[in-house]
């Protein structure tokens, strides 16, 4: 077993297991679900660096945590040094635990731009920007990357390099290439190789989506803390499942509902909230059964009151069931 990220670990012990940052889904209520689901670490969706540094408010209030989700960290995209660092600086500003970089971004327009993944076709380039940014920040630096470009340029070794010269603390490996998209399966063999040659911590990343296989792949050596993300829009519980020793996990729906709709409507205003619940009810659905005529249900409602009532009808008729995996593809794009 490689040693466990220990980053936060006076204040927060060792990290494990990490929600994977996934934009228009974590944002400030998810991921306080999360945390106390028992994801040890958080992350912000990727934010435009161009944004933060010109002050749009849209982007600015996505910055926006709660202090019970510490440690949280943010997430910056872009293709300019100087932008940023100057955006890094304003997330250290706003007090949050660490700044992560976003290279793993498949997105056209983004790579277009000479962001997210993109990074990796110069890796000399980024080791430039990572030490910029390192010497003008207090708070941690971490990074999220891919395997590489494409089959061809697969220089995640060389990355995980540079960034540890540069005094990154970790970084997370999505387990397939830019050209891959969301296709195949995440070449869990090539992060084992990098995490274990590696001197900084390897998060392992992609295709995770129960909590056996979490812990396996710790057991088993594969990095040194596992990402997870659409397997917790999946399987909410998934964090607790694999925290849990025993079989203590009771799967309620009707007060997951509960605690997710006060929230988003605590932290949004309604229409925010009410398109934001329309779909995680959706996604919460899968593997129920009936869950696409109730999805077919829920996306006629157009007030949160309503959502609500519908959510609580059919989850409520699943007692303390969890869904089971029926291993149909799931949210096959994003921005890492
Ligand atoms: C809808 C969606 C949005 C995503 N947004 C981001 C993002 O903002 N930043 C990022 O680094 N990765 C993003 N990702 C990639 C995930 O963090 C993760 O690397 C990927 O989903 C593979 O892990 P999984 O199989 O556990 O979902 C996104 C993924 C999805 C499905």
């Amino acid at each position: 077993m490689l040693t466990p990220i220990q980053t936060f670990k006076e204040r927060f012990g060792d990290v494990r297991f990490v929600l994977a940052p996934m934009a228009g889904i974590t944002d400030t209520v998810f991921r306080l679900l999360m945390r106390k689901m028992g994801s040890q670490v958080v992350i912000s969706e990727l934010l435009s660096a161009e944004g933060l540094v010109r002050g749009g408010a849209r982007t600015r209030s996505m910055m926006q945590f709660d202090e019970r989700e510490r440690p949280v960290g943010i997430q910056i995209f872009g293709s300019h040094i100087s932008t940023m660092v100057e955006a890094a600086k304003i997330v250290q500003e706003e007090g949050a635990d660490f700044v992560d970089i976003n290279f793993g971004c498949p997105v056209k327009k983004v790579v277009c731009d000479g962001s997210g993944s993109a990074w990796l076709k110069t890796p000399s380039k980024m080791g430039e920007l990572l030490s910029t940014l390192k010497s003008n920040l207090r708070i941690p630096l971490t990074i999220k990357v891919r395997t590489g470009w494409d089959d061809q340029n697969r220089n995640v070794k060389e990355v995980v390099k540079v960034a540890a010269q540069c005094g990154v603390s970790w970084v997370a490996i999505h387990g397939r290439t830019r050209a891959q998209g969301y296709s195949g399966l995440a070449d869990w063999e090539l992060i084992r190789e990098v995490a274990i040659s590696s001197p900084i911590p390897i998060i392992g990343n992609g295709d995770i989506i129960t909590a056996s296989q979490a812990k396996k792949r710790i057991e088993e050596g594969y990095s040194h803390a596992v990402m997870i993300g659409r397997g917790a829009l999946k399987n909410p519980w998934i964090f607790q499942d694999i925290l849990e020793t025993e079989r203590t996990s009771t799967y309620d729906l009707v007060q997951l509902i509960h605690e997710h709709f006060q929230l988003a409507i605590e932290k949004k205003d309604r229409d925010r909230a009410f398109l934001s619940l329309k779909k995680f009810m959706g996604w919460y659905a899968a593997g129920y059964p009936y869950s696409s005529a109730f999805r077919g249900s829920i996306f006629q409602t157009n007030d949160v009151d309503e959502l609500r009532d519908l959510a609580l009808e059919f989850f409520g008729k699943q007692g303390f069931q969890k869904p089971v995996d029926n291993g149909q593809p799931f949210l096959m794009g994003g921005h890492g």
